[in-house]
This record gives C-alpha cells, sequence and structure tokens, in this order.
C-alpha cells in the first residue's frame, strides 16, 4: 500500500524524523484556515501540495508557493481538481515553507533479489533523481543494509561518507538515516523515500517530501494502518472487491475474466489477449481470481463487479473444479445470474473442468441461461468469449 504523502509526513513525526508542519485541505477555504494556522499571523511562505500517489508533481505544476494565507487559498483552488499523470487532487497539503540551502536523497528498500536491503543517498536531491541515476549513477550511492542489523549509527556513517557529505552536516545527516530506518522496520515499509532531505539555511535536516510503502502483508501487526488505506484513492470497482474480499485489479480491456487460483487467471488473461489479436485486438478486462469455494455468493459478487464495468463487453468464466466441485461452481454460477436477474446483461462464456466436471456441464446445459455459452476447451472458451466481446 503506497501512502500519501501526508500520511508519510505523520508517520515520520511519529518516529522523530524532523518534518515541517503540515494540514491537509479538501477545499480552498480549508486551505486558507490551514496557512494561517501554520503562519499564525505572521508574514511567510507555505506550500500547497497536491496530494496523488504518483511522481513529478512538482513538474506537473502540482506544488506552489504562496505568499500568505488568500494566497494559498488561490493556489489550492487552482491545485484541487487538477489532473497529474491521471490522478485527481482531491485534496492539497499546505506545508510550512522552508529555507532551503541544500537538497538530498536518501531512499531504503527492500531489495528482493538480493533478499536484503538498500540504502540510497546522495547529495544532488530534489526533482531529477531518475535523470540522476541514469546520466551519472556515481552520484548516488548505493548501500547494502543487512535487514537483521539495519541502519544504526556505523551503517548510517558509511551512507554519508559514500553519498559524500559534507562533514558539519554528516553527523546530523547519519542521526536522521537512523530515525528513517526506525520507520521502515517498525511500520513494516518496503520503501521509505525521502526526496529532497533538505538542509536548511538555519543548518536543519528536514525530510521536506516523504513517499512511504508498507507491506500489506504484515497489515496483521498494524491494526493502525487499516485507516490509511483510503478507498477513495483507488478505482472504485476495486474499492467494490475489496469490500468483498475479492482480489480484483481492473485492467483497459473488453473481456471481462473470472477464474479460481491466481495462476488459473494470469493465464486466462494470456489465453485471452491472445485470441482477441484475431478479434480486433480486444484484450482482457480485468484480474479475478474468486478463490478456492466458489460459493453463489462469492460468483454473484465477482459478476456483479465485472458486469459494473462499463468496458465490459463479454465474460470468460474459467474454473477448475478442485476441492470444490464443478457442480458446486455451476450451481453457483446459476444461483449468481439469478441473484443478478436483469443486471446480467452481457454474454457469458463458462468453461469448466476438474472435479465432477460431467455434473457441472449437465447442471449449466439445463439450465440453459440465455447468457450463457458452454466452451470445452480454455482455448475454445477464451476465443468464444474474445469474438462476443468483438461483436
Ligand atoms: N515545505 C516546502 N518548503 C519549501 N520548498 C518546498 C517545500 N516542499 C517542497 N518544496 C520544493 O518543491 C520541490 C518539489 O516538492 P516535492 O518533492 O514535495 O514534490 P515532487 O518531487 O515534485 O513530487 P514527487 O516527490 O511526488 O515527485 C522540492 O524539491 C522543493 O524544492
Ligand atoms: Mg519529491
Amino acid at each position: 500500500m503506497d501512502l500519501f504523502e501526508y500520511q508519510a509526513r505523520d508517520i515520520f513525526e511519529k518516529h522523530g524524523v524532523p518534518v515541517l508542519g503540515g494540514v491537509v485541505a479538501t477545499t480552498p477555504a480549508e486551505a486558507r484556515a490551514g496557512a494561517e494556522q501554520l503562519l499564525g499571523g505572521e508574514p511567510g511562505v507555505v506550500v500547497v501540495k497536491a496530494q496523488v500517489k504518483v511522481g513529478g508533481r512538482g513538474k506537473a505544476g502540482g506544488v506552489k508557493l504562496a505568499t500568505s494565507a488568500a494566497d494559498a487559498e488561490a493556489k489550492a483552488s487552482e491545485i484541487l481538481g487538477m489532473d497529474i499523470k491521471g490522478h485527481t487532487v482531491h485534496r492539497v497539503m499546505i506545508a510550512a515553507g522552508a529555507k532551503i540551502a541544500k537538497e538530498y536523497y536518501f531512499s531504503v528498500l527492500l531489495d528482493r533479489a538480493e533478499r536484503r536491503c538498500l540504502a540510497m543517498a546522495s547529495v544532488e536531491g530534489g526533482m531529477e533523481i531518475e535523470q540522476l541515476a541514469v546520466e551519472r549513477p556515481d552520484a548516488l550511492a548505493k548501500v547494502a543494509v543487512d535487514p537483521l542489523v539495519g541502519i544504526d549509527q556505523v551503517k548510517a556513517d558509511e551512507i554519508v561518507a559514500a553519498a559524500g557529505f559534507d562533514a558539519d552536516v554528516a553527523p546530523k545527516v547519519a542521526v536522521v538515516l537512523q530515525r528513517l530506518w526506525d520507520v521502515y522496520k517498525s511500520e513494516d515499509a518496503t520503501l521509505v523515500e525521502v526526496n529532497p532531505l533538505v538542509l536548511t539555511e538555519a543548518g536543519d535536516i528536514v525530510a521536506l517530501d516523504g513517499k512511504v510503502t508498507l507491506d500489506e502483508n504484515a497489515g496483521f501487526r498494524h491494526p493502525d494502518h487499516a485507516e490509511l488505506d483510503d478507498a477513495a484513492a483507488a478505482d472504485p470497482l476495486e474499492a467494490r472487491a475489496k469490500e468483498n474480499s475479492l482480489n480484483y485489479v481492473k485492467l483497459d480491456g473488453s473481456v471481462g475474466i473470472i477464474g479460481n487460483g491466481a495462476g488459473l487467471v494470469m493465464s486466462t488473461l494470456d489465453v485471452v489477449a491472445y485470441a482477441g489479436e484475431a478479434h480486433g485486438g480486444v484484450r482482457p478486462a480485468n484480474f479475478l481470481d474468486i478463490g478456492g469455494g466458489a460459493s453463489a455468493e462469492v460468483m454473484a459478487a465477482g459478476l456483479d463487479i465485472i458486469l459494473s464495468d462499463p468496458q465490459v463487453r463479454s465474460v470468460f468464466v474459467n474454473v477448475f473444479g478442485g476441492i470444490t466441485a464443478c457442480d458446486a461452481v455451476a450451481n453457483g454460477i446459476v444461483a449468481a445470474l439469478e441473484i443478478l436477474g436483469d443486471h446480467a446483461t452481457k454474454p457469458l462464456v463458462v468453461r469448466l473442468d476438474g472435479n465432477n466436471v460431467v455434473e457441472g456441464r449437465r447442471i449449466l446445459a439445463d439450465a440453459a441461461h440465455p447468457l450463457v455459452t458452454l466452451a470445452d476447451t480454455m482455448d475454445g472458451g477464451a476465443d468464444k468469449a474474445a469474438e462476443l466481446a468483438n461483436a
């Protein structure tokens, strides 16, 4: 789960990482009030920052300086509603303005290939870090971190030395890196990135921007993480699927897919994309794994979500009967279509195989639902579903 910048800021603060004041606003009037609160009646500068889970906000015009509370209101009304790389800005953070002397970069992440963590740091932070990594890789220090040891004083000193921090700031940066490791470890993150980490004119080290990815597999250890999960930011269909505990990912095509088991669903996507080439290039509309016990309710919830996707023109149900045998799945499909009634309007191709397949097919044939076509093979079903989507 990726966090918004304001959520990362709050977590940083909790772990003693130096941050500036920040107030979230969803309307220009709230932005004005937030700026008044931060400025406390004194003249000064605040920064209005789009809160979207995508990089490059500054370049897209989503980070703007404001010189007064009234100006913050004006800048917020420009930024709210803005589209940044397909993400609509629903809220902004009003941040206290920093007097920046230098911008640095720091991140720590899970390096799956090396089975350890990796810290990266640069004294040339700011907005172009990806470009820096490509053009002058030497300017970005990469230091392996043993997950069992973490970033202690010794490791922090090694990182700041590798990155070439000036001797006068190196000790201060090393302290902040240890706190950022504390964020990474105790919150079960897979990424903590600060760009920029700044040196202020007053000589303080402050995290001005934060990107944090939390490991959802560790969610059971962090009941407080659930409220960070912002359903509104996700795709509305994905949010509904999540409410129903379904593994659903929206894709861009027109053939809805339902299967059981992640592996079978992944190969169904491939087979449908391949078959689609002969039918005007139609593609799968989603990933949906309904898991083992494909009850009528689960099937109905899955079908309902897929049929709510306006891009979907046909649905391919590809189920391998195992512990939940094909007859149970077939009964689930028939019952799901009854539950959905008039809401089911798009053609369904069903391919069943495995345990009790003969009985399963007989149930579907007997039900003779006008929208359902039975397929004998996965390739045949994919081809039929692609053809129907293209009709
Ligand atoms: N509180 C602040 N005070 C002064 N300047 C700021 C502040 N926050 C950001 N800036 C300036 O704006 C630049 C961009 O801000 P930020 O890093 O938050 O956005 P971004 O890098 O464009 O977004 P992303 O990290 O999503 O790509 C910073 O490099 C910094 O120069
Ligand atoms: Mg940034």
